[in-house]
């Protein structure tokens, strides 16, 4: 049996194989940001399906921080019994998830909101450009927001947390000199652009526990001008690992150039688009790597495993298509992920619908 279908153990935690649901906004909470029956059954349905390890979609810390409308919400204690009824009904198919935490800082959503966005510094053209500076208190502020998000993730019964922090959100801006202007500690050199993150991974250790699992999604690189490089990225990751960070998902690209979610993957050579960072990421790192972006086809995820590109294998996509991707592959069906990358999914979602695979439903209808 190939070996990313044995059972692992990342950062203490039991896996039954190397895949993961990369972390997706459904569109599927309810306005308040609480967990609904269907959101909840969507989880089953990828538990069912033999995902390793589930990502929630991207959750706001605080309220302000909302990028997306009908996202789910951990800025308050009331999130933790709708949020433990999911975990539970996850944990009786035995999957294992973690919830993705974010603010989408200059990327937040006022009509969504209806609050003021935070900023690091104004970017012209970003919706929260009309928003309020951050003070050195509101970054502090900030950092306890994250901190008391997962101590309530840990009460609300999940296996691990995910600090969000590609793409453009609050994080990768803090990171990324496109974004961060600052003038203060937090920016300038790498190190300063890595202090905020670093101060939140020693605050959620302090209220979570240090063997409670806690994971980081980042840009290998922001393929934007004046945007992180691969080389800044790295050394970041180095000192998040120096501060106890579990595992480094790494992704790289934003929400607002679109190359995070590429369209056309029509050959195994545009599948695993981050594969070089990744393998510089494997060589220079001790903690997991786990690679998204354009991950189709298991012989290249086995090949990538193999010639150590990356420990853990993640999707988006392929599982709005497929929720039972995994249990295909594993019964022995290894043909492709038949999501076809066209992004056509983002339609319904944007429109308030809820996402599902709109390829699959058109042949539906055509009957
Ligand atoms: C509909 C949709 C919603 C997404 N929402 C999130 C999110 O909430 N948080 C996040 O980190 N990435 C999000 N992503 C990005 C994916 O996690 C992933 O990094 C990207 O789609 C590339 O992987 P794929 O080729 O397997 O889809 C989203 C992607 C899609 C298509
Ligand atoms: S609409 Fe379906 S086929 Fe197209 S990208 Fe979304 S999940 Fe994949």
């Amino acid at each position: 049996m190939s070996k990313l279908f044995q059972a692992t153990t990342m950062i203490g935690m039991k896996l039954a194989n190397r895949f993961v649901r990369s972390a997706t906004w459904e569109g599927l909470a309810a306005d308040d940001g609480t967990c609904t029956p269907e959101l909840k059954a969507r989880y089953v349905e990828l538990a069912k399906g033999g995902v390793g390890l589930i990502i929630t979609s991207h959750t706001y810390v605080r309220r302000d921080g909302m990028g997306s409308p009908r996202q789910l919400g951990l800025s308050d204690d009331t999130f933790i019994p709708g949020l433990r009824e999911m975990t539970d009904a996850i944990h009786r198919h035995n999957g294992r998830v973690a919830v993705e935490l974010s603010h989408a800082g200059i990327l937040s959503n006022p009509k969504v909101t209806g609050l003021t966005p935070v900023v690091l510094s104004k970017v012209d053209g970003y919706a929260g450009s009309e928003g309020r500076v951050m003070t050195a208190e509101d970054i502090q502020a900030m950092i306890e927001a994250f901190a008391q998000a997962a101590r309530r993730a840990k009460e609300a019964g999940f296996d691990a947390i995910q600090i969000h922090g590609a793409h453009g959100f609050l994080i990768n801006q803090f990171l990324s000199p496109a974004f961060n202007k600052r003038t203060d500690a937090y920016g300038g050199v790498i190190a300063n652009r890595t202090a905020a993150v670093l101060e939140i991974l020693a605050k959620m250790k302090s209220y979570v526990g240090n063997d409670f699992p806690i994971l980081i999604k980042m840009n290998s690189e922001d393929l934007m001008d004046g945007g992180l490089t691969v080389d800044e990225s790295l050394q970041a990751a180095r000192m998040l690992q120096a501060a106890g960070i579990g595992a480094i998902e790494l992704s790289g690209g934003t929400v607002v150039t679109g190359d995070h979610c590429r369209k056309d993957i029509d050959s195994e050579d545009q599948e695993a688009y981050w594969r070089k960072a990744a393998k510089a990421f494997k060589e220079k790192l001790t903690v997991p790597v786990i690679l998204v972006g354009g991950i189709r086809s298991l012989p290249l995820a086995e090949k990538l495993y193999e010639e150590g590109y990356a420990d853990y294998f993640s999707m988006s996509r392929p599982f709005i298509r497929e929720p039972g991707l995994v249990a295909r592959w594993a019964a022995g069906d290894r043909r492709k992920a038949t999501c076809l990358s066209d992004n056509l999914c983002r339609g319904p979602l944007m429109a308030g619908g809820g996402i599902y695979c709109v390829v699959e439903k058109q042949q539906e209808q055509k009957g």
